[in-house]
């Protein structure tokens, strides 16, 4: 596998959508073919199993099974020939916010998200991001950020107390792997953020 994948995480409201679109535009400016997509979805059946997820109660195995099966599915069909075509893939949100949101905020066992990735992701070798960008923003500020916004789904309608879990969960996949991951703080204007986004790639050596 040549490609190079790229990954994007934080809480909701963190703000990451403007800089995913920025950054695919300047690896197209270099010549780069990207595929931008997200998690979980990225295939019309993920994308089914997307909308339940957000939308259906259900306890938090099924939960993290479903995001899994989305997940395996996306992998084949997507991130894999992707990556063997030599791409680059930008996905928004991957195996990080399973163990921040099922593993932090619904307190589902870690080492079972553990044995699932490895099945899930295993292989010749364990498919992971080349790259992890976390826009880590306090739960207080996103909260006040996603007031506001449209209708909310089932993690979005949770209250701060489950993001201060599901921060916790990022926090300790970056302990557990952190030269994998760029902690970017997202407490500041959009222009800085994306300042400090291009620095971390740039750092990677992944854009001149
Ligand atoms: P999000 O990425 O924030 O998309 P949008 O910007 O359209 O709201 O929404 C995806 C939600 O799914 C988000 O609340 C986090 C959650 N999620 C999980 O709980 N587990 C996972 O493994 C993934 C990938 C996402």
């Amino acid at each position: 596998m040549s490609g190079t994948f790229i990954s994007f995480e934080g809480i909701d409201g963190a703000g990451k959508s403007t800089h995913i679109e920025a950054l695919s535009a300047a690896f197209v400016a270099q010549g780069r073919v990207v595929t931008r997509t997200r998690e979980p979805g990225g295939t019309p059946l993920a994308e089914r199993l997307r909308t339940m997820v957000l939308n259906d109660a259900m306890d938090p195995m099924t939960e993290a099974l479903l995001v899994f099966a989305a997940r395996r599915d996306h992998i084949v069909q997507v991130i894999r020939p992707a990556l063997a075509r030599d791409e680059l893939v930008l996905c928004d949100r991957f195996t990080d916010a399973t163990f921040a949101y099922q593993g932090g905020g619904r307190g589902f066992d870690w080492a079972l998200l553990s044995t699932l990735e490895q099945w899930v992701q295993g292989g010749d070798t364990l498919l992971q991001p080349a790259l992890t960008i976390w826009f880590d923003l306090p739960p207080a500020v996103a909260a006040a950020r996603l007031t506001s916004a449209r209708v909310p789904d089932r993690f979005e309608a949770q209250p701060q107390a489950f993001f201060e879990q599901v921060a916790a969960g990022y926090g300790r996949r970056f302990a557990a792997d952190a030269q994998r991951f760029a902690r970017i703080d997202a407490n500041q204007t959009p222009e800085q953020v994306w300042l400090d986004v291009l620095a971390a790639v740039r750092q990677k050596g992944l854009l001149p």
